[in-house]
């Protein structure tokens, strides 16, 4: 008798437990689902890698045998001189495929830019990582590069200097405006849950002929010029552009460019908008933009609009900015122009599947750096 109550306690804990966990794993986008439903994450960190979608395509370049595993044990920053232990020396000394991770709870504050070298991976996952101060990470002329996990915010700008290279050189840096992360002629990158607030610019610029960049699971807040995708007007090289930007929780408090797009193409799904002042999504110079399935809430008073051109010349050349499945809250609106669909074109390894808009505000959650306890998932 007692046996068998033994036997269907433990039978209802079991059903319980995985009705739990199925609940859990239901609500995951398709990048997490990938990754965070593994309770054994922390032995296998590298499969995070093949977790990506979206232009950047699958990042397994970046893992394999050959690859360096680095920790940082050492918050202290010397940007002329980078000693073993900290960011900046496995970040950019290191040469070659190396996976980042972080002994413990740290706060680095950045005494200069960080140039984040190829095939290098920083995983914030299971520690809490804060980044401020110079900068802040700068990916110039580089591929192959993940950032995951990380809280950066209150980066200042920079005057000119020189800040240590890859190559173990000092390498001339130009006027920094104080931005997260700042990419330059960069490829193949994947930013995924990072918080992002409070810097001096903007919190993400893709510049100067960067694609193949997914920007996914991230928080934004607290900032005028959010992201920047395309250099300037007359940069034209960015017309082969391509970024992903997915699963992204936008606000509070945000004012524009979530993104601000020019020449290129952006594919802006799965988001949740929090409100703007200016305007959420616009561009300049004959950008694509197809908006999907994006949760738009709009603010209290002001725009209700979501798009923003600047410079356009109706009647001649249409931009294209569609707007599919988008769901649209306190009176929020979106101007669509140009008759193509703006087609991302995905290949295979890129597509993922995009989810109801009316999903997206639960979905995005737990975007930006996540809590993972010790001992389970995230
Ligand atoms: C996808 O293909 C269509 C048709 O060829 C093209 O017009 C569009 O520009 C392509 N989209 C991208 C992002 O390249």
């Amino acid at each position: 008798m007692s046996s068998s109550w033994h036997f269907v306690l433990v039978l209802s804990i079991a059903t319980i437990y995985f009705l739990a966990n199925a609940s859990f794993v239901q609500g995951l986008n398709a990048i997490d689902k990938c990754w965070r439903p593994n309770p054994n994450w922390r032995r296998m960190r590298m499969q995070l890698a093949t977790c990506s979608v979206g232009f950047s395509g699958k990042m397994t370049n970046n893992i394999g045998k050959d690859t360096i595993q680095y920790t940082v044990t050492d918050p202290s920053d010397d940007p002329s001189n980078p000693k073993p232990g900290t960011l900046r020396y496995g970040a950019t000394m290191i040469t070659g495929k190396v996976w980042i991770t972080f002994k413990n709870k740290m706060s680095i504050k950045l005494q200069k830019p960080l140039l984040v070298s190829s095939f290098t991976s920083i995983d914030g996952r299971g520690v809490d990582v804060d980044i401020t101060g110079v900068g802040c990470l700068v990916l110039y002329k580089v591929t192959d590069v993940i950032i995951h996990g990380l809280k950066i915010h209150h980066c200042n700008s920079h005057g000119p200097s020189s800040v240590m290279g890859p190559d173990g050189k000092l390498m001339p840096l130009g006027q920094m405006d104080g931005d997260a992360i700042r990419l330059v002629t960069a490829s193949k990158i994947w930013i995924d849950h990072n918080t992002l607030y409070s810097c001096h610019d903007g919190l993400l610029d893709v510049t100067r002929g960067s694609t193949g960049i997914t920007i996914s699971n991230n928080w934004f807040r607290d900032q005028d010029k959010v992201m920047l995708l395309g250099h300037d007007d007359g940069y034209v090289r960015d017309k082969d552009m391509k970024v992903s930007v997915i699963f992204n929780h936008f606000g509070p408090n945000c004012n524009q460019r979530m993104p601000r797009v020019r020449f290129g193409y952006a594919h802006v799904a799965n988001n949740f908008y929090r409100g703007w002042e200016q305007y959420a999504i616009g561009g300049s110079m004959n950008p694509s933009i197809k908006s999907e399935s994006n949760f738009f809430v709009a603010p209290e008073s002001g725009t209700k609009e979501v798009t923003w051109r600047n410079g356009i010349d109706k009647s001649s050349n249409p931009w294209n900015f569609y707007s599919k499945g988008d769901f649209f809250k306190n009176g929020a609106s979106f101007v669509q122009t140009g008759l193509g669909r703006a087609k991302p074109n995905y290949t295979k390894e890129q597509m993922f599947k995009i989810v109801d808009a009316k999903s997206v505000k639960s979905l995005s959650s737990s975007s930006g750096a996540l809590k993972c306890k010790t001992r389970s998932t995230c």
